[in-house]
């Protein structure tokens, strides 16, 4: 039977650190109220007029992803690039991805499922694997929300935040009748919460996309119910694990680590006590990279491979919430 193996990680983030004392002088913040309220410390955000797009931080993660893996552009059957701040509106960052890495003509596919977008990659890789659609996949998460936000206080909710980066996976085919790689995988989404957190543009109504009015009314700008969505994802996070367990017969006990998104660091404090998971079995790093949404997953991922915090036969779970809403996990056993 065919699997799918995470087979190397990659990472990148731009060189620019914003830490906490920085946004304080440009809004009405302080670094007690970020680290309180989310935990983050600092962030990386491209520097301002730099040329540059969400595919140019997702190529930098793949080319490290891809020699890890000791595979060239061309070995791959397949991209897909999650992000929900794509180079541009149309076409996808899987295109521009795609043609710098100077790849042959493999299908590209972006996805938009914003914080669970690289959970979502995962189930898609893993359908395409299993069907024997492809043998090698580069699945990337990336974002440039630094762009997107208002650095003012009436926008500093979201302001400290969001933040810019990239994690890559290569994933391949093994053919094994052993339960490792991608076990068991489970993806919700409610649409009664899509208000809680959105980006306006294009709006969704009549007349130009782009006016003076939209922009006015600073529709371009990320809106956020924060409250909502923390209390939806401390219920949410521990339920859709026992679900994922159950699915694969496994109890908690049997995760060696779980890989939470990085949204809030109460967040996950909250999901972990809820299930009484042991502080050591979470990794959390939203303390140095803030919330870059499809990225942190596999940015996490690629610490703790780096760290030499995963051996082989671990089990471990990628779970995450976020807009639309939408919400799921993985549960993945190393080879
Ligand atoms: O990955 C995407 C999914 N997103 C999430 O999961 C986000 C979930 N939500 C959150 O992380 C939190 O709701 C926030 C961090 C966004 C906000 O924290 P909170 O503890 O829910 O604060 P709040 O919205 O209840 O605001 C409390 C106070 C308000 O002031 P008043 O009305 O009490 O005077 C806010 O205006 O804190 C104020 N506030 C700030 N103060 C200083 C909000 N943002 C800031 C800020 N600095 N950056």
């Amino acid at each position: 039977m065919k699997r799918s193996i995470i087979k190397s990680t990659g990472r990148y983030v731009p060189d620019r650190h914003v830490t906490n004392e920085e946004l304080a002088g440009l809004m009405d913040t302080s670094n007690e109220w970020i680290v309180q309220r989310t935990g983050i410390e600092a962030r990386y955000w491209v520097r301002e007029g730099e040329d540059i797009g969400t595919s140019d931080l997702a190529y930098e993660a793949s080319i490290i992803a891809l020699q890890r893996a000791n595979w060239n552009p061309e070995d791959l059957d397949l991209i897909v690039f999650a992000t929900m701040t794509p180079d541009v509106n149309v076409p996808g960052s899987g295109a521009f991805l795609q043609n710098r890495l100077g790849d042959k003509n493999i299908p590209a596919l972006d996805i938009r499922q914003q914080c669970t977008g690289f959970l979502h990659g995962l189930e898609i890789c893993d359908a395409y694997i299993r069907s024997e659609k492809a043998q090698k996949i580069l699945l990337v998460g990336a974002e440039f929300q630094s762009r997107y936000l208002e650095l003012t206080t009436e926008n500093r909710d979201t302001a400290v935040i969001f933040a810019d980066g990239a994690g890559a996976v290569c994933i391949e085919a093994v053919e094994t009748s052993e339960e490792v790689g991608i076990i068991t995988s489970i993806l919700h989404a409610d649409g009664k919460y899509s208000g809680a957190l959105r980006a306006g543009l294009p709006a969704r109504k009549s007349g130009p996309a782009i006016s003076p009015t939209v922009i006015q009314n600073k529709e371009h700008f990320p809106y956020m119910d924060g409250k909502t969505v923390f209390k939806l994802a401390v219920t949410r996070l521990p339920k859709v694990t026992e679900e994922l367990l159950a699915k694969a017969n496994m109890k908690i006990e049997d995760l060696n680590m779980i890989i939470p998104h990085q949204a809030n660091l109460r967040i996950n404090e909250a999901f972990r006590e809820r299930l009484n998971i042991p502080e050591e079995k979470m990794y959390n790093n939203i303390q140095r990279y803030g919330n870059t949404t499809a990225a942190t997953i596999p940015i996490a991922l690629d610490e703790l491979m780096e760290k030499n915090m995963l051996k082989p036969k671990d089990t471990i779970m990628l779970i995450g919430l976020g807009a639309g809403l939408t919400w799921g996990g993985v549960i993945y056993k190393m080879i």
